[in-house]
C-alpha cells in the first residue's frame, strides 16, 4: 500500500499480516478429520524383514537409471522400525486421521496364499498404536507396491491379478478389519496407467498403450472385488477408492480446445469416476479407444456390476490443474512447484470437489492427499523453514472450507505427506512432509509447517 514502509511500525505489522501463518478465521465443522498421508514402499524401509517379498517397486529402482540418483525404498525413512517414534510425533501434531498402506507382499511375499503373519503383525501394531493415541486408521490396500511374482504373470494386464487382490483383501480385512474405520482400495489407478504404462516412469516401467487400458479395467474391477470381499466379512468399516482427480480447463478460446478437454476429461476422471458411480465407462473415452483396443475387449458382462459396487466415501486428491489445447496439447497457467508436472492452483481444489458432487451425488468425501515439494534445508539451529508450504496448505484448506460452505460433505483433510520419503522415480530429491528426514541419521525434525498445522488443527481454525 501507498503507506507501507513509510513507517517502521506499520511495515513490521503487513509482514506479520502478510507472513503465511495469518490466520485467515476459517472455522472448520466440529468433527472434521485433521491429517496427513503416506504409503508403505515410500517410508517403512526394512526391504527384506520379517519375510517381506519384492515388489515391483523392488526390482524397478534397483534397475539402473530408473530413478535419480539410483535411489531405493530399500531403507527410506525406516519406519518399519521408528514406527512408535512416528506415532508420538502424529500424536504432538494433534493429528485425527493418519492414512497409511499395506504393503502387499508383507502379507502375501508372492501375491498369493497363507498370509505371513510377521507381516500382518506389523500392521497391528501400527493400527493399535494409533487407536490408543486416538488417531483414526486409515489403510490403503494397495499403493503400487504390486508382488514382482505378480509381474512376471502379467501383472495387471492379468484378469488373475484383480482376483488375487480380491484373496489378499480377504486375509488383511479378517486380520485387521474391526480396527480400520476406513479402508482404501487402490491408490490413484490412473497413475499406474499413465506413468507405469504409458510414460513407463513409474514401475512397471513399460511404453505398452495397447495395455494400458486393459490394466485401468483390472485395477477398476480389482477395486470392486475388493469393496465386496469387505462386505462379505460382515465389517462396518467403510470402503472406497482413492482417485488423483484433475480439473481440467480449455487452454484458449481455440475452436476445438472444449471438446478436447472434455475428452481430456474422459481420460483423466470420468474414465474411473462413472465406472465405480454409473457403472459404466464413458462412452467418449470408449470410442476413442475403439472396438479392437484391449480394454474394450477385455470389458467382461457383470463387470461394471462389480466395479460399481456401491462404496461408503470417495477419496480425492488433487494436486493440480490440466489445461488442454485444441489439439490435445496441454499448457502451463500458473507458477509449478518442484514436481514440474504441478501448477499451483488452489481454485482447482474447489473446483474438483464442488464438480464430484455436483456429477455423482453426495457421497462422503475424504481428501487423501495434497501437498508439494519444497526446497527445504535442514538449518544449523535445527529448524526447517518451509513458508512455501504453509501458504500452499493454506490457500488449498481455504478452497476446501469454501466448498464445505457451498454443501460439498469433506469430512477430512491428509496432507501429502507426514514426513518426506521415497518420491517414487524423484527418490528422496524432493522433500514433500511436513517432518524432516535427516536420511543419513534418519533424525525426523518437524517443519515449521507442521507447529502451523498443529496450530491450525487444535484451533480447528485456519
Ligand atoms: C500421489 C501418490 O499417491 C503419492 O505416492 C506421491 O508421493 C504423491 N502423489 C506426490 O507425487
Amino acid at each position: 500500500t501507498a503507506t507501507a514502509g513509510c513507517d517502521g511500525e506499520s511495515e513490521a505489522d503487513d509482514e506479520r499480516l502478510s507472513a503465511p501463518e495469518a490466520q485467515l478465521g476459517l472455522r472448520f465443522p466440529d468433527n472434521f478429520g485433521w491429517g496427513a498421508a503416506t504409503s508403505a514402499y515410500q517410508i517403512e524401509g526394512a526391504a527384506k524383514d520379517d519375510g517381506r517379498g519384492e515388489s515391483v517397486w523392488d526390482t524397478f529402482s534397483h534397475t539402473p537409471g530408473r530413478v535419480r540418483g539410483g535411489d531405493t525404498g530399500d531403507i527410506a525413512a525406516d519406519h518399519y522400525h521408528r514406527y512408535v517414534e512416528d506415532l508420538d510425533l502424529m500424536k504432538d501434531l494433534g493429528l485425527g486421521t493418519y492414512r497409511f498402506s499395506i504393503s502387499w507382499p508383507r502379507i502375501q511375499a508372492d501375491g498369493t496364499g497363507a498370509p505371513n503373519q510377521r507381516g500382518l503383525d506389523f500392521y497391528r501394531r501400527l493400527v493399535d498404536g494409533l487407536n490408543e493415541r486416538g488417531i483414526a486408521p486409515m489403510a490403503t490396500l494397495f499403493h503400487w507396491d504390486l508382488p514382482q511374482s505378480l509381474q512376471d504373470i502379467g501383472g495387471w494386464e492379468s484378469r488373475d491379478v484383480a482376483y488375487r487382490f480380491a484373496d489378499y483383501a480377504e486375509a488383511v480385512f479378517e486380520a485387521l478389519g474391526a480396527s480400520v474405520p476406513v479402508w482404501l482400495t487402490i491408490n490413484e489407478p490412473k497413475t499406474v496407467v499413465q506413468n507405469g504404462y504409458l510414460q513407463g516412469h513409474h514401475a512397471p516401467g513399460l511404453q505398452d498403450p495397447a495395455a494400458a487400458y486393459l490394466v485401468a479395467h483390472h485395477l477398476q474391477l480389482a477395486h470392486g472385488l475388493a469393496v465386496r470381499a469387505l462386505r462379505a466379512t460382515g465389517s462396518d468399516s467403510r470402503i472406497g477408492p482413492a482417485l488423483n482427480l484433475h480439473p481440467c480447463y480449455p487452454a484458449n478460446d481455440d475452436p476445438g480446445a472444449a471438446e478436447a478437454t472434455r475428452l481430456y476429461d474422459g481420460y483423466e476422471n470420468r474414465l474411473y469416476l462413472d465406472s465405480i458411480f454409473k457403472g459404466a465407462y464413458p462412452a467418449d473415452v470408449l470410442d476413442d479407444l475403439g472396438p479392437d483396443d484391449r480394454m474394450v475387449r477385455g470389458i467382461r458382462d457383470g463387470d461394471l456390476k462389480i466395479i460399481s459396487s456401491p462404496v461408503d466415501l470417495l477419496a480425492v486428491q488433487y494436486y493440480t490443474p490440466i489445461y488442454v489445447t485444441g489439439d490435445g496439447g496441454m499448457v502451463r497457467k500458473w507458477p509449478t512447484s518442484e514436481a514440474s508436472w504441478q501448477q499451483i492452483y488452489p481454485d482447482g481444489m474447489y473446483d474438483i470437489l464442488t464438480r464430484v458432487t455436483r456429477d455423482y451425488g453426495d457421497v462422503p468425501l475424504t481428501i487423501t492427499e495434497n501437498g508439494l515439494p519444497t526446497p527445504d534445508i535442514l538449518a544449523a539451529d535445527g529448524t526447517v523453514d518451509d513458508p512455501g508450504r504453509i501458504a500452499f496448505l493454506r490457500d488449498h484448506l481455504a478452497a476446501v472450507h469454501r466448498a464445505i460452505a457451498d454443501g460439498v460433505p469433506v469430512e477430512s483433510f491428509h496432507v501429502w505427506s507426514l514426513m518426506d520419503n521415497f518420491e517414487w522415480n524423484e527418490g528422496y530429491e524432493q522433500r514433500w512432509g511436513l517432518i524432516y528426514i535427516d536420511f543419513p541419521t534418519q533424525r525426523r525434525v518437524p517443519k515449521r509447517s507442521a507447529n502451523w498445522y498443529r496450530r491450525v488443527i487444535a484451533a480447528n481454525t485456519l
